[in-house]
């Protein structure tokens, strides 16, 4: 970390409450932190603490009922993915009727490269992921596994500075989650991107040298931010 650097996600006061009028729900409170290049944290929390609230927010895709979120390094939220912020969900986020190589290529696309160019690159994201032979399966046809996997080549193929993954173990055996971290700690590393990854599970979080804790909403870094 380069002391005064611009942090890539920067948190002052966060919250964010589900519903309306007295029928809210306070799912985070008043989070303060920064994400900076190179960071590798692990946030733990229990069902329900607000583990994905917080991850959707640093990655853009939900927006703070309270408080300041910004991205100071990386532009506005409009400009984060797929160039700034690789996301990697706990639920299979592969689009069905997209082979798997086409689902690696599409947020090239959609960034503007040219469709050969995109399917090249993403070729080259799964070959570097060992998941070539995957490449004109489709999506229903792979185990939870190769899916999670074939969603870090996707992050791979962009090469963001940032990459969240929210659970991306929560649906795999102790053996296959074990491999879909190796690949993204190994795809983090070859990017040089920051690493924030929600989980509920202790061995999962024993990887990870920097280590949050969120309970009810209130997250615990242990760190001055
Ligand atoms: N869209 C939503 N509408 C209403 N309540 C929600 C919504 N999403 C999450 N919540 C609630 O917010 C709290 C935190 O949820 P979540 O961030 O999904 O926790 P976690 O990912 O740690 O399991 C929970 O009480 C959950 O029920
Ligand atoms: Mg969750």
């Amino acid at each position: 970390m380069t002391a005064g650097a611009a942090p890539l996600v920067l948190c002052q006061g966060v919250g964010r409450n589900y519903g309306r009028g007295d029928r809210q729900l306070t799912a985070l409170h008043d989070v303060s932190c920064s994400i900076q290049a190179g960071d590798r944290i692990a946030i733990s929390g229990r069902s329900g603490s607000g583990k994905s609230t917080l991850a959707h927010l640093m990655a853009g895709l939900d927006e703070p009922t309270s408080g300041v979120l910004s991205w100071p390094a990386l532009g506005r939220r409009e400009e984060l993915r797929p160039g700034c912020i690789g996301v990697v969900f706990q639920s299979p986020s592969l689009l069905h009727e997209l082979t798997v190589a086409e689902n690696v290529a599409l947020p090239l696309e959609i960034a503007g490269a040219e469709p050969s160019r995109a399917r090249e690159r993403a070729l080259e994201a799964l070959a570097a992921l060992d998941l070539e032979s995957l490449a004109e399966q489709l999506p229903d046809e792979l185990s939870g596994g190769q899916s999670q996997r074939v969603a870090v080549a996707r992050v791979l193929a962009t090469g963001p500075p940032l990459v969240i993954a929210d659970e991306p173990t929560g649906q795999l055996d102790h053996t296959t989650a074990e491999r879909m971290l190796d690949v993204l700690d190994k795809t983090c590393r070859a990017l040089g991107a920051a690493l924030v990854l929600t989980t509920h599970d202790a061995r999962v979080t024993a990887r990870y040298d920097r280590r949050w804790r969120i309970a009810d909403g209130a997250l615990e870094t242990g760190e001055r931010s």
